[in-house]
């Protein structure tokens, strides 16, 4: 069974875009400790705060072991160039314009980073595949779907936001490098991830920011929404164990029960990266009341246009896969942020 250590134990050369952002950040220092020779890339876009960004990048480079290199991936020269520097063994690509609701207005963005983006990467990596690329989506493809939970073989065609639609677009694309270029690829959904150095455009960070200036909090949907929140050492885990497991064409697995994603025409699989414990909004917000030990103020809204009423991950494909899959108890992870953003907000 796959440890994460890497294939066969040893280190690997390991390319990472978005490595200023949450995922890539906790993702590159858990391979770095892994003993990887790791390799970011990342645009610092001003979504937001471009501060946390440069601070998470300052504590990678702190390692001693991380090189990187700022640019987007529209800069297609740039990113060839890094490449052609790392000559990468894996790739793992999580750079990406995130969010559903500024993707209301802001749709342009998406196109560019997601779809444009990831096809450069795409183009790129062809010349020299390396044994593995990783790609994220979104549980958000899922889009209304009523039957749960998720299953990666389950229809998803019915996107409800720009966001998602521009990472079924990246699925649909990465299959068809596979498929024509041979290039093993795995797209993971990824499901309302969470946990220190977190996204300040996410509920978590604005709630306990609200909170703590004793501001009331906003909650769509009038609280009735559910996510399945995976915290982010859970995700990482099972990011580390998928990176052994390329996809090999005509080999699907065989593990009782259990449905594997594999394309039928090329080494590409898409897996859930999710518990399949999902949790109620007022359940969350109890949980940040909990770790913060004050009350919010609630300002109680309708749902919001792109925003899924429920997400929930089928875990049963990645397990099979890698022995693992995430379980830390909401009130665990979400203490663990609320003490890393005291600590780095002492003053508000
Ligand atoms: N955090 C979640 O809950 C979640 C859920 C589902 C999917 N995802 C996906 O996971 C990936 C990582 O998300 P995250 O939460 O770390 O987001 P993030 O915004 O913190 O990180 C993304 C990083 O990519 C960089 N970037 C964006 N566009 C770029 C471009 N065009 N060129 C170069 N760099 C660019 C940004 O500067 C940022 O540092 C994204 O693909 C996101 O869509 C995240």
């Amino acid at each position: 069974m796959p440890d994460g250590t890497g294939m066969m134990g040893r280190a690997m050369r390991i390319f990472i875009t978005g490595t200023a952002g949450f995922i890539g950040f906790h993702l590159a220092r858990r391979l770095i400790a892994d003993g990887h020779e790791v390799f970011g890339y990342d645009g610092l876009t001003p979504y937001y705060d471009p501060e946390l960004k440069k601070d998470r990048l300052a504590l990678l480079e702190a390692t001693g072991r991380y090189r990187g290199r700022i640019a987007m991936l529209e800069d297609k020269a740039a990113l060839a160039d890094a490449i052609g520097e790392c000559r990468p063994e894996i790739v793992v690509h999580l750079a990406a314009q995130a969010g559903v609701r500024y993707s209301l207005d802001n749709p342009q963005a998406y196109i560019d980073s997601n779809i444009v983006g990831t096809f450069n990467l795409l183009e790129i990596v062809r010349a020299a595949p390396p044994r593995h690329l990783l790609i994220a989506s979104t549980s958000s493809v899922y889009g209304d779907a009523e039957r749960t939970p998720f299953a990666e073989t389950d229809r998803c065609d019915f996107p409800i936001s720009i966001y998602a639609a521009t990472k079924k677009s990246c699925e649909a694309i990465s299959h068809s490098y596979a498929h024509l270029f041979d290039v093993p690829t795995t797209c993971f959904r990824f499901f309302t991830v969470y946990g220190p150095w977190g996204r300040p455009d996410m509920a978590l960070f604005k709630f306990v920011r609200a909170i703590r200036k004793g501001e009331p909090i906003d909650v769509y949907g009038e609280g009735k929404m559910r996510r399945d929140f995976t915290y982010i050492d859970d995700l990482v885990e099972g990011l580390a164990r998928l990176l052994a497991v390329p996809p090999e064409k005509g080999k699907p697995l065989e593990a009782p029960g259990v449905e594997d994603s594999l394309s039928p025409v090329a080494p590409w699989r898409v897996v859930n990266i999710g518990g399949g414990n999902p949790a109620g909004l007022m359940d969350f917000i109890a949980a940040v009341e909990q770790a913060l030990g004050r009350k919010a103020e609630k300002n109680m809204l309708p749902r919001q246009m792109g925003d899924v009423v429920e997400t929930f991950a089928s875990p049963a494909l990645l397990r099979a896969l890698t022995g693992f899959a995430p379980s830390t108890d909401l009130a665990v992870g979400v203490k663990a942020f609320v003490d890393w953003y005291t600590e780095r907000y002492a003053d508000g």
